[in-house]
């Protein structure tokens, strides 16, 4: 445990119920070897709201109707935003280049929808549009690409558009030069390209939050649920499932499985990627 929190006093069985508060709210779940870790995350926190104990701090968070904006700070403390553009790309190459077509062909009127449910600092529905573009697809067909992440840090971030060396290290070389401009330390986003992205926030274990989102065509949900516990990601599939369209096509992440967690999704192999697509109901 770091310093700053020694100077904290942690009651017998209080980072037992802070971990269940944090999974129940966040899906997250921190297991007994990482607790430690936990607690530590949250110490600025504690600090911050002028408490002693990080029992008031929990009782803060489960009882106060005012702790909503506390539950940001929770969820920008504990989030990990580590993410690149071209990340896991097979998953969108099978996107632009079999599904995405397909779908407009079927339905040439229809806009289609994307989700980035956990886009972090926008990477991953950055890379969406980039490819797209390259497709030559937004001339020919009406898409809509959102994003969400809980983390407003992460939003504020990804709004920015701004990025630096580390998120390129998987781009095809050319593109950066294609899509960025330099900006002080950084590299600026296209604003054509950039624009093409709505923003949001909503946490994906509280259903009202993503429904506005998930009535989807395609939802990118990746390396998030590598954080959650198993009824955290049962409960988040579930609403996945009930509000994206059909057919529906949802991308995890390549160290993630919903194979026990559900039965509303098939996982199916299309082109060099691995896709669950919404079941449909038998009557
Ligand atoms: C490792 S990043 C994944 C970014 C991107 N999807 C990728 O694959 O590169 C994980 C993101 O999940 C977000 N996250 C964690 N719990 C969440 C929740 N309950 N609802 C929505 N986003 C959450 C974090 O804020 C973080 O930005």
């Amino acid at each position: 445990m770091s310093s700053r929190s020694q100077n904290l006093v942690l009651p017998e069985g209080a980072s037992a119920l802070i971990q269940t508060l944090i999974n129940e709210r966040t899906g997250m779940f921190f297991d007994n070897g990482k607790r430690d870790l936990l607690i530590d995350k949250l110490s600025p926190l504690v600090i911050e709201r002028g408490f002693t104990s990080y029992l008031d701090y929990y009782y803060l968070l489960k009882y106060d109707t005012a702790s909503r904006l506390e539950w940001q700070n929770v969820m920008n403390a504990l989030s990990v935003q580590e993410t690149y553009f071209w990340r896991e790309f097979d998953q969108v190459r099978t996107l632009v280049h079999t599904l995405l077509p397909q779908l407009h062909a079927q339905n040439p009127g229809a806009t289609v929808r994307i989700w980035s449910a956990a886009c972090a600092t926008g990477e991953e529905p950055l890379t969406i549009a980039m490819a797209l573009n390259e497709a030559g697809l937004f001339e020919r067909a009406s898409i809509e690409i959102v994003a969400s992440d809980a983390s407003s840090k992460a939003i504020e971030r990804a709004q920015e558009g701004v990025y630096r060396e580390r998120a390129f290290r998987n781009l095809p070389s050319g593109l950066r030069e294609r899509y960025f401009a330099k900006e002080g330390s950084g590299w600026r986003m296209r604003p054509d390209i950039h624009g093409r992205i709505k923003w949001g926030l909503a946490n994906l274990i509280e259903e009202e939050q993503i429904a506005p989102y998930a009535a989807a065509d395609f939802i990118f949900c990746r390396n998030v649920f590598i954080y959650f516990s198993e009824n955290a990601i049962r409960r988040a599939v579930r609403s996945f499932g009930k509000f994206i369209r059909s057919p529906g096509y949802l991308f995890v992440g390549a160290a993630e499985s919903l194979i026990r967690l559900t039965t509303d999704f098939n996982l199916t192999e299309i082109g060099d990627a691995f896709v669950y697509v919404k079941r449909e109901k038998v009557i």
